[in-house]
């Protein structure tokens, strides 16, 4: 609470008013926290919300994220909480500026009156100024204009904020609010149609959280609680588990944007949130995916290594294109010469892993390309990438390993190792 007090010294506009109640900004701050907002306006750890974080907008080109710290010049401290709520809610930002819906607007038009005062009062009061200027976007002139946004936010905007249900708990509201609202899964994880919008908004719900694009270059799976093609066979526990850090053993790990978003937003959550997004996630509609079989519940340990043991396990692969060997030489010291991974499950089994057993190999692919990484406070994880040591037929080799001995995708002939 102190370093609340001591930012609110900063602010250029340090007058006392109705934005300067310190619990008021420890709300917003939180907030700030569940909606993610550094996730975008952060690129540089050493300068929070001062923007210039890259998106790359499909045919647009690419945009970079304002400077939303209390700067009057080049953040938004000369904004009044109608500029603000506008920016929000409604993709208008001050002087009536469409912005592009590369900011999750769609889905903060569900932040209620109050919470959007409280992310004012914080970002006003709790965030300190940086007079860090704004990007120029890297968008050909003639796709600039901003007036088509409107035509966009009449189509695919649906204003107004969340109303609560009254058929169901108080857990699964706060549930919706958040996973709909400020937590912005549907972002990643919702499909997008020809006009860049989630095909829910268009589609009155359907494809909700069913898998989204690989904008950031992962994919993000399908989380409805569909047995096979979601994640309707986990239970409570770990689906919240899995929120909270990122890593539940046997069934799958948090990499690329999803590991930021466990980093930066869902692992400081209260835990009653937590269980609020998770007991929500059970109840929505399931839909299916393209795989029949759950892609958590794939693959069995491997059984011929000792065979294979012709090589030492070392870093020195050279020119082998053998899939097994590569295993064995760059992946085994970690997760095991049986693939299961370690004991403690700190290198976590590739057997029964959602990545491995995906039906796409696309996250996989980026997996062993740039590694994983992850800090919640408790101690590193880390993965190393492999980008420089496989070229492109290595990298297949293993990749067709691994999918068919700890992913399942076995040919009719493939001998069937014994269970474990
Ligand atoms: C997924 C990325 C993303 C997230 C998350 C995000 N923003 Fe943004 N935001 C952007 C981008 C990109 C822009 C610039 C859009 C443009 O130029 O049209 C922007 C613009 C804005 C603006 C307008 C600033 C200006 O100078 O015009 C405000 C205010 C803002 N964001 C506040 C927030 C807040 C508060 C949060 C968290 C609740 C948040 N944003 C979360 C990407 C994001
Ligand atoms: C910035 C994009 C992004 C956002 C926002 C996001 N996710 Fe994800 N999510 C991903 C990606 C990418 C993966 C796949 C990660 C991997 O393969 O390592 C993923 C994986 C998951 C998984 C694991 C699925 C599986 O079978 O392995 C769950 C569960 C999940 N996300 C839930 C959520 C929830 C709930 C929210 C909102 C609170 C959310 N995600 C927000 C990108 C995102
Ligand atoms: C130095 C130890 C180490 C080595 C070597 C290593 N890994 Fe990993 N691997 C990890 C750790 C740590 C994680 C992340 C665990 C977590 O998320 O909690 C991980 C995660 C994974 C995941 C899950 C990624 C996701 O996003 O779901 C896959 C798949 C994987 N490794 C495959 C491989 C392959 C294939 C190789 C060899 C090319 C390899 N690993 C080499 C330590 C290692």
């Amino acid at each position: 609470m102190t370093w609340v007090l001591l930012l609110c010294f900063f602010s250029a506009n340090a007058q006392t008013d109705e934005f300067d109640d310190p619990e008021l900004i420890e709300r917003g701050r939180y907030l700030a926290i569940a909606g993610d907002c550094a996730a975008c306006h952060t690129a540089d750890k050493d300068k929070p919300y001062a923007g210039g974080y890259p998106m790359q907008m499909p045919m647009l080109g690419t945009l970079y994220s304002s400077n939303i710290t209390p700067d009057p010049e080049h953040g938004i401290g000369d904004w009044s909480l109608e500029d603000f709520e506008g920016a929000l809610r409604r993709g208008v930002g001050k002087g009536g500026r469409n912005l592009y819906p590369a900011m999750p607007y769609v889905s903060y038009a569900k932040i209620t009156d109050r919470d959007i005062l409280a992310l004012y009062a914080y970002f006003m009061r709790g965030v300190e100024p940086l007079a860090e200027p704004d990007r120029r976007n890297d968008i050909p002139w003639l796709l600039r204009a901003r007036w088509p946004l409107k035509a966009w936010n009449a189509l695919y905007l649906k204003p107004g904020p969340y109303e609560v249900d009254p058929d169901r708990g108080e857990q699964w509201n706060r549930g919706a609010y958040l996973v709909q609202g400020l937590a912005h899964c549907g972002t990643c994880h919702t499909p997008r149609g020809i006009g860049f919008q989630e095909k829910s908004l268009s589609e009155k719900g359907k494809h909700y959280l069913a898998g989204g694009p690989v904008l950031a270059g992962w994919q993000a799976y399908n989380i409805t609680p569909h047995e096979s093609g979601g994640i309707g066979l986990w239970s409570q526990r770990q689906l919240e588990q899995f929120l909270k850090t990122g890593h539940v053993n046997r069934l799958a790990q948090a990499g690329g944007s999803m590991a930021e978003a466990v980093e930066n937003s869902l692992a400081k959550l209260r835990d009653d949130d937590i269980r609020a997004i998770a007991t929500y996630l059970r109840d929505i509609p399931a839909l299916p995916g393209v795989g029949k079989e759950p892609r958590q519940q794939q693959g069995l340990a491997a059984e011929n290594v000792i065979a294979l043991r012709g090589k030492p396990l070392s870093g020195d692969i050279g020119e082998d294109t053998d899939g097994a060997r590569l295993y064995l030489g760059l992946c085994a010291s970690c997760h095991g010469a049986d693939g299961t991974g370690s004991e403690d499950g700190y290198y976590p089994s590739l057997v029964h892993n959602s990545t491995v057993g995906a039906h796409s190999d696309h996250n996989l692919r980026r997996a062993i390309r740039y590694g994983v990484e992850r800090d919640i406070g408790d101690g590193e994880i880390l993965m190393p990438g492999f980008a420089r040591e496989l070229d492109e037929k290595q990298m297949n080799a293993l990749v067709d390993y691994l999918r068919q001995q700890f992913g399942g995708r076995r040919g009719p002939d493939a001998p069937r190792p014994g269970e474990h």
